[in-house]
């Protein structure tokens, strides 16, 4: 049983010791009608675990944290979606603090150890009704005590600090964070969000290699409130990039 110290997320938890995606079920509760904003998925082994971009995303079974949390923002309109992205990333960051140095939220919302590789995969699905976010679902995947990664890209909490974490504790922390933060973008204050998200982002105001259509020279200067990053090349030209249109070398 979970005793999360907060005032409704995380307050129903259905636990599943298998499942095939936790966004998926969570998306099928939604369907169904009567869950509680704040609800949350939780499941110890994923069989067809849902990354960005079509993606799998493995975890090795019982190891880490896999989860979704519904969300009813109906105060956000369609264009605003990067504010709840940032919320997360934030959340995460900040449960995760004193564990590692180097933990950074690489644009747009992967969670990096910035010489070690991912710790966590965030994927956030809305259902969008009359230009609102009618719901959303925020699936995280924190790797936490998985020690062995078939991609060298990816890391975890105990490969960094050489410990193994109580998976519940960390739970509790990320969603008292998750509710702080969300309640802070309910009453607007946005201009805090964006300040953390910018102070804990990889590369910000670095000059480091980025590719477009060509490699370049480049540094963050910010985010476009829609979430688009915005660099200024060496040659002192800014652009503003959607996912996708930008990599990092
Ligand atoms: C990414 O590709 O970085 C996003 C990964 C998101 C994984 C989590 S695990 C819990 C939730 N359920 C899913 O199927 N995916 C998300």
């Amino acid at each position: 049983k979970i005793l999360a110290n907060t005032l409704f997320l995380g307050k129903d938890v259905y636990y599943l010791p298998d499942c095939h995606s936790t966004n998926q079920l969570a998306m099928e509760m939604l369907k169904d009608k009567k869950v509680a904003e704040g609800s949350v998925v939780i499941t110890d082994h994923q069989t067809k675990g849902k990354g960005q971009r079509g993606n799998t995303w493995e975890s090795q079974e019982g190891k880490n944290l896999t989860f979704s949390i519904i969300l009813m923002p109906r105060f956000l309109e369609a264009m605003d979606q990067f504010q709840l992205n940032m919320v997360v990333s934030i959340s995460i960051l900040e449960a995760l603090d004193g564990i590692s140095t180097g933990l950074k939220v690489k644009w747009p919302n992967d969670i990096i150890h910035e010489v070690d590789g991912k710790i966590a995969g965030i994927l956030i699905e809305n259902i969008i009704s009359q230009n609102k976010i009618e719901s959303a679902i925020i699936g995280i995947g924190l790797n936490v005590n998985q020690r062995y990664f078939r991609i060298d890209t990816a890391t975890s909490l105990s490969n960094l600090s050489g410990f193994d974490f109580d998976k519940h504790v960390l739970f509790e922390k990320l969603i008292q964070k998750l509710e702080f933060y969300y309640l802070e973008l309910k009453k607007g204050n946005k201009k805090i969000i964006k300040e953390q998200y910018l102070n804990k982002l990889y590369r910000y105001q670095k000059l480091a290699d980025f590719e477009d259509q060509v490699q370049f020279k480049g540094k963050i200067l910010g985010i476009k409130d829609d979430g688009r990053l915005i660099i200024e090349k060496e040659t002192g030209l800014q652009n503003y990039y959607a996912f996708k249109e930008v990599k990092f070398l």
